[in-house]
């Protein structure tokens, strides 16, 4: 990056690349290990390793060094300010129960926002070395090649990504929305990381992703790469996705999920 000028969108996405290929590097070395660090958190099933940890500090370090002034906010070690307009998102390890079990689908998660606008994120996959990222406006790759949404445009067509959240009675309510919606599409896929469903999505090899209750760091990068590769992007009702809500289609479907999603979700039951 040149000294003095602002970077641009596409060199914070080179730096996020590195910045997630690293972590993830020094997350890989601990896959499969099951060991949780001092606590769990929102839930017994919500893990955290030494791992997580490591991966954040690592990304932590080099922003320290190389992008003083930005502020910062991870899933472990939470919000540092920063007073130059750029904010930097960071999941060190999307899919902590797959790294745990050895599973592969796990991601280190990289995103920058300047003022308020995700410009630049990546999503490094490092069990199957896949890197995926994208600047705002500069299209969306994997290991450097462009990819794109699906064209499917039938809905009992398209296949189906989703999560569930740590809570054991919230992941039976959307657990309830999948049994109603399951019928009407060609499959569910639950993959265990936000961030790779997103970049799945990205890639053509799922049509759809929704979830809710996600935190930003879940779904900074990968959203904007889903944009880039040419998805339709909103909430869970239509209006600009958030962590909270997001529904992320290949444009031919997107509409017709959402009417599917708000019928899923509005039987009483489901809450
Ligand atoms: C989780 C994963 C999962 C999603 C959960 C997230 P974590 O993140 O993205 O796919 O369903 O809601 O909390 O805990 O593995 O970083
Ligand atoms: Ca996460
Ligand atoms: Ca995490």
């Amino acid at each position: 990056m040149s000294t003095g000028d602002p970077p641009s969108a596409h060199e914070l996405r080179i730096l996020c690349e590195r910045l997630a290929r690293e972590a993830g590097s020094v997350a890989l070395k601990g896959r499969g290990d099951r060991t949780p660090a001092a606590a769990t958190k929102s839930s017994r099933t919500d893990m955290v390793t030494e791992h997580d940890l490591a991966a954040e500090r690592s990304i932590r370090a080099t922003l320290e060094r190389e992008r003083p002034g930005d502020a910062v906010v991870g899933e472990e070690e939470g919000s540092s300010p920063g007073n130059s307009g750029y904010r930097w998102s960071i999941d060190p390890i999307d899919g902590t129960t797959n790294f745990a079990y050895g599973l592969p689908l796990w991601a280190t998660s990289v995103a920058v926002a300047l003022d308020g606008t995700t410009i630049a994120g990546a999503v490094v996959l490092p069990a199957l070395d896949r890197v995926y990222s994208a600047h705002l406006g500069g299209g969306a790759t994997r290991n450097d090649r462009p990819i794109s949404v699906s064209s499917v445009d039938q809905i009992n067509l398209a296949l189906v990504g989703t999560g569930f959240g740590y809570s054991p009675e919230l992941r039976s309510r959307q657990a309830g929305t999948v049994a109603r919606l399951i019928g009407e599409v060609r499959d569910i896929r639950r993959t265990g990381s936000a961030a790779v469903d997103l970049c799945l999505l990205s890639d053509g090899s799922l049509d759809v992703y929704y979830e809710e209750h996600l935190n930003e760091w879940d779904v900074a990068a990968g959203l904007l790469i889903a944009a880039e590769a040419g998805a339709t992007v909103s909430d869970l009702a239509g209006a600009p996705a958030h962590p909270g809500s997001v529904l992320a289609c290949s444009p031919g479907v997107h509409d017709r999920m959402l009417d599917l999603l708000v019928r899923a979700r509005g039987i009483p039951s489901d809450g």
